[in-house]
C-alpha cells in the first residue's frame, strides 16, 4: 500500500513540475519585455480611427492579434475618472476581472450638472476644455504607485478628448517602464486619438492599444492584451 502511495505521489510531483515548465513567457524582473514587444508588433499594424458609432465594435484593436503570453507577477491597477458613473461602471468589471486594484480620480471640486453641461461655452467643463494647460486639482493620490507594473487609464470622452483631470492624473506620477493602456466610455464618439494628452504625460512608459467600452466587451480587449 505505502508502495503505491509513493508511486502515485511522485507521478503527480512529475506532472506538476511539467505544468511549470510549460505555463510561462520569458519576461525580465518587470515582467515586461513581451509586453513591449507585443506592444512595438501593434504600433506597426495598427492605426487608431476617431469618430466611430456608440454601437460598432470596429475600433477594437486587439481582436485580430494573439494574445501576448503572460507576464510573471503583473500588479495591475485600474484608475479611472468618472463624472456620471458610465466610467465607474466598466473600471470595476475591469477590476474585478483581472483581480486589479481600483482607484477613482476624485476631483477636488465635484463636477456638478451645470459644471457637465456641453451645450454651455461658459461651463466649468467646456473652460477646461478650451484650455489645455488646465489642470483641475484631485482629491487624494495612489498609495504606493511603484507596486503597479500595468495601470489602465479610463475616462469619459469629452469633447473627443480625455478630461483635463486625466493629464492632472498623469503629470502626478512617474510611469516609467511601466506599462499602460487607456480605456474610455462616450455617448458615440470613438476611442480616437483621446488618449494622446497621456501618452504625452508618460511617453516613457510602453503603451498598448487603447479602447472605448461598453460594460459587456471590456473583458474581451483586456484578455487580449496579456497583462494578467
Ligand atoms: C462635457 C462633456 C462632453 C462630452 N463630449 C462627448 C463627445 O465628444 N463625444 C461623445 O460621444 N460623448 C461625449 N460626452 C458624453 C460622455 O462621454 C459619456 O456620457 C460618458 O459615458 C460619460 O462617462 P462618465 O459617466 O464616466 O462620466 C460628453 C459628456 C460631457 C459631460
Amino acid at each position: 500500500m505505502k508502495k503505491i502511495t509513493a508511486i502515485i505521489l511522485a507521478a503527480l510531483m512529475v506532472l506538476s513540475l511539467a505544468a511549470c515548465a510549460g505555463g510561462r513567457g520569458t519576461t525580465d524582473n518587470n515582467g515586461n519585455n513581451e509586453l513591449a514587444q507585443n506592444a512595438a508588433e501593434k504600433s506597426q499594424t495598427q492605426e487608431q480611427t476617431s469618430g466611430s458609432d456608440i454601437t460598432q465594435e470596429s475600433d477594437s484593436n486587439s481582436s485580430d492579434s494573439e494574445p501576448a503570453s503572460e507576464p510573471e507577477g503583473s500588479k495591475i491597477l485600474v484608475a479611472y475618472f468618472s463624472a456620471t458613473n458610465n466610467t465607474e461602471g466598466v473600471a470595476q468589471k475591469l477590476a474585478d476581472g483581472l483581480g486589479a486594484d481600483l482607484y477613482e480620480i476624485v476631483p477636488e471640486q465635484p463636477y456638478t450638472d451645470e459644471d457637465l453641461d456641453y451645450g454651455n461655452s461658459e461651463s466649468r467643463s467646456s473652460v477646461e476644455m478650451n484650455d489645455s494647460d488646465s489642470r483641475p486639482a484631485i482629491s487624494g493620490s495612489v498609495e504606493n504607485m511603484e507596486q503597479y507594473n500595468v495601470v489602465l487609464i479610463g475616462y469619459p470622452i469629452w469633447w473627443g478628448e480625455a478630461p483635463r483631470i486625466m493629464s492632472t492624473f498623469m503629470e502626478s506620477y512617474d510611469f516609467s517602464g511601466k506599462t499602460l493602456a487607456a480605456f474610455c466610455t462616450s455617448a458615440s464618439s470613438g476611442f480616437g486619438s483621446s488618449d494622446s494628452a497621456l501618452r504625452e504625460a508618460a511617453d516613457n512608459a510602453v503603451w498598448l492599444d487603447g479602447q472605448r467600452f461598453s460594460a459587456e466587451d471590456v473583458m474581451e480587449w483586456a484578455d487580449g492584451l496579456g497583462i494578467k
